[in-house]
């Protein structure tokens, strides 16, 4: 175990990678707090992972846009677990399309998720590390947060906006014995956002199978084949751990060399 005891929060906890995540780090001995909008579903992954892992893992309804959820959720982990040594900023979504057609008030919603979200979750967690004088801080970013994004402009922007604010964050907290990084994954294939939803939208806007849509990516990647929630958890463990102590304000591609930069 390369985390035991360790105090983690992870948000977008429900389902996704932040599930999976949530899996990994109780295997690594962490004691976790979950958090994610979805209220049923967070309570359902609870059950699941206390069934898999017993009892080191609670779950909480939280909006990570609002200022108040996020402080009570930062609360809860100082009532709960005593602290905070890792906060995975995991919460995300994405809405796609044509910049010229795109509705505005969605193209905001999406900053407001992935970007006003993150700030304040680092608002609030990068406080009561400062305090404690120790933590580590990881963003889930993506490989659209170092480089454009097919119809993708307001995901892509927003992730470009998490790296600028990991590196000043990371600025301000470095005196302070806190890390902040991200982990920018490339396409996780198997996850829900995949399955339920990109692989039929690109095959209908592509005029392509879905399994001809699945190839098409993996092609893509120079180790030929997708991002795996294993492969995104093995640098947040890193990351989270004593191993990457001269690290912070990083943002660590994990996408088989499809980005390099
Ligand atoms: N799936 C991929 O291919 C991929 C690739 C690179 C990066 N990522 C990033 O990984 C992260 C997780 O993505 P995923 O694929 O698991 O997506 P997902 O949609 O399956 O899960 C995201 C979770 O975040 C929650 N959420 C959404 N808005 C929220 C809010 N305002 N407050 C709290 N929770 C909220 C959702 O309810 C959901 O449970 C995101 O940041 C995403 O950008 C995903």
């Amino acid at each position: 175990m390369l985390l035991k005891d360790k105090r983690a929060v992870i948000t977008g906890g429900a389902q996704g990678l932040g599930h999976a995540l949530a899996a990994r780090l109780l295997k690594e001995g962490c004691r976790v707090l979950l958090a994610d909008i979805q209220e049923l579903e967070i309570a359902a992954t609870v059950r699941e992972l206390r069934a898999a892992f017993g009892e080191n893992v609670a779950g909480r309804r939280c909006d990570v846009t609002v200022e108040a959820d996020v402080k009570a959720l930062v609360d809860q982990a100082v009532e709960r677990l005593g602290g905070l040594d890792i906060f995975v900023a995991n919460a995300g979504i994405l809405i796609s399309g044509p910049v010229t057609e795109f509705d505005v008030s969605q193209w905001r919603k999406v900053m407001e998720v992935n970007l006003v979200g993150q700030m304040i979750c680092m608002k609030y967690a990068l406080a009561l590390m400062a305090r404690q004088k120790s933590g580590a801080f990881i963003q889930i970013n993506s490989k659209s947060g170092k480089k454009g994004s097919f119809k993708n402009s307001a995901y892509a922007a927003s992730k470009f906006g998490g790296i600028g604010l990991v590196q000043s964050a990371a600025l301000e907290m470095a005196a302070l014995g806190v890390r902040v990084n991200a982990v920018c994954p490339g396409n996780l294939l198997d996850s829900p956002l995949w399955v339920n939803k990109l692989f039929k939208e690109y095959a209908r806007n592509q005029g392509l199978t879905e399994a001809q849509v699945r190839q098409k990516y993996i092609d893509q990647v120079p180790l030929g084949r997708g991002c795996t929630y294993e492969d995104v958890g093995n640098v947040v463990v890193f990351l989270a751990s004593e191993a990457s102590s001269y690290m912070t304000g990083q943002a660590i591609n994990v996408t088989g060399g499809q980005e390099m930069r």
